[in-house]
């Protein structure tokens, strides 16, 4: 029997060399025990330093063997090295063993593999970085406790992904950390260690609680995407039961409240361009019910049009309804909505004050099994969609309006605008109401989580240029000036145009 001791759980070097050279002396799988240093209490021995020394293989071990044992390694049963090994033995005379799914020895392996994949998404999926105060400024620590250990594996992703920033991975068996610079392994912590919350986790739980669907629920699914074991570690856990509890009445009362105002038998189709320039806001609403410009009617609930205040000196136009807009029958109802919602507040402009609208009417979207997930216009779509806007904004006749993205700024402008570009800015245009351009809210909801509070301070810091608008009749803003209080609604009301 040879005993083959490697350097760690996860060596998989160790073990590619090792059976490397056990194949070349013909040595049997019955005939190998592998251990890992230290792991039955002999802390100070050493790897076995003949199979470190790799001889030159005879075979070759197809490609699809070796990316199935570089997940099988990580698994956290005992028996994976003896199996992979069994595995490469056998290859040497059944080269094509791998695609015999029935082989108790590949099912095995398959299985593992399979269980070892699915852990490193939810690791990827359920990691929580907390806040801590640090020498230089802040860091993130995130505690986690996978089923395998895929620590090693998985550090990369975290460190593309959060490149910009000082973090650290703590579970029971080993740590990653990065200091923006290198990543550097160590060993396994207690929980006790982990930092439990931070001030951003009510901001998160907020924003958790706004994105549920209570008609989207199916606890079996959540409970096997979301398994419980994860739980204590989100900090949105602790609302899941509520949100659960409250599902059903929360469903029966948006199926009572919602489409509102949808396709009636007998609605005459319109056209944007038939309208009558004269045609009140009133009688636009109306008559946009019915649109057939383009499409997107077809699969939409119902057209979602503006609102507001019909002397709003400022009008906000977006891309298009969302998913919940489209069942509301409101535009910027749904998490983009609410984003932007407190983005006004902040910047200084109540919502109720401003006219809210979108540069296409309908819900565009592909299914995604039961989901309805947003799909872009097609310029067409745009501009078939046009004269609605137009003639919306002729008749709030806001002073300002912000577009809210590059689909609203096309609209608007007729041309395709970096928004990076065009951002920051007023731009006063001729017999047409001043233009601002800036992001659209649901980009600050799709971007990594360490850019967002930089980004949506950026967002602010834009509609905050629109609050001299608030003061047009009165005196002009300075920068001397403190800023301004948050307006009342009526401020925000266009006083009537002298003559
Ligand atoms: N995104 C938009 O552009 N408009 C909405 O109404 C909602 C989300």
């Amino acid at each position: 029997m040879q005993t083959i001791t490697l350097r760690s759980e996860t060596d998989f070097e160790g073990w590619r060399n090792a059976a490397r050279s056990l194949l070349q002396q013909q040595v049997a799988p019955d005939q190998v025990h592998w251990r890992v240093t230290g792991s039955d209490g002999s802390l100070f021995d050493e790897p076995d330093r003949a199979v470190e020394r790799p001889t030159p293989a005879t075979f070759r071990v197809p490609r699809e063997f070796l990316q199935l044992a570089q997940r099988v390694i990580v698994h956290r049963s005992p028996e994976r090295f003896a199996l992979l090994y069994r595995l490469l033995w056998r290859l040497q005379g059944e080269p094509r063993l791998l695609s015999v799914a029935v082989d108790e020895d590949v099912a095995r392996a398959v299985a593992m593999a399979k269980s070892v994949r699915r852990d490193v998404h939810k690791m990827k999926a359920f990691v929580r970085f907390r806040e801590v105060p640090a020498d230089r400024g802040s860091a993130f620590v995130a505690w986690f406790e996978p089923e395998h250990r895929i620590v090693d594996a998985i550090a990369p992703f975290f460190m593309r992904r959060f490149a910009g920033q000082r973090w650290s991975i703590l579970t029971p068996e080993s740590s990653a950390h990065w200091d923006g610079e290198q990543l550097r392994f160590g060993p396994g912590v207690s929980r006790r260690d982990a930092p439990q919350g931070d001030a951003k986790e009510d901001l998160w739980r907020r924003y958790y609680a706004s994105i549920f669907n209570p008609a989207r629920l199916k606890v079996s699914t959540m409970r096997s995407q979301m398994p419980q074991k994860y739980w204590r570690n989100l900090p949105e856990s602790q609302l899941i039961p509520r949100l659960v509890s409250e599902a059903e009445q929360r469903t029966a009362s948006m199926i009572a409240a919602a489409p509102t105002g949808v396709r009636r038998a007998g609605l005459r189709p319109s056209q944007p361009n038939q309208q009558p320039s004269t045609a009140s806001l009133e009688e636009l609403r109306i008559s946009a019910r019915s649109c057939r410009a383009c499409p997107l009617w077809a699969n939409a609930t119902q057209t979602v049009f503006g609102e507001g205040p019909s002397a709003a000196r400022i009008a906000i136009v977006g891309e298009q309804p969302g998913d919940q807009e489209d069942l509301a029958g409101r535009p910027f109802v749904g998490p983009a909505g609410q984003l932007l919602d407190r983005a006004l507040k902040q910047a200084g402009l109540p919502r109720s004050a401003v006219y809210v609208t979108n540069a296409v009417k309908h819900f565009k979207y592909e299914l995604r099994g039961k989901r309805r997930l947003h799909k872009k216009p097609l310029d067409a779509e745009i501009a078939a969609c046009h004269d609605w806007l137009e003639r919306e904004l002729a008749q709030i006749q806001p002073d300002l309006v912000i577009a809210l993205g590059a689909t609203a700024a096309r609209s608007i402008t007729g041309k395709t605008l970096g928004i990076e570009r065009s951002r920051g800015h007023i731009i006063h245009r001729d017999g047409q109401p001043d233009l601002l351009i800036t992001v659209h809210p649901s980009y600050l909801l799709r971007i990594p989580i360490e850019r967002q509070d930089q980004e949506l301070a950026r967002f602010i810091s834009d509609l905050e240029l629109t609050r001299s608008y608030l003061h047009a009749d009165s005196e002009p803003a300075t920068p001397d000036l403190p800023p301004p209080q948050t307006p009342r609604p009526e401020d925000l009301a266009r006083s009537p145009r002298r003559p």
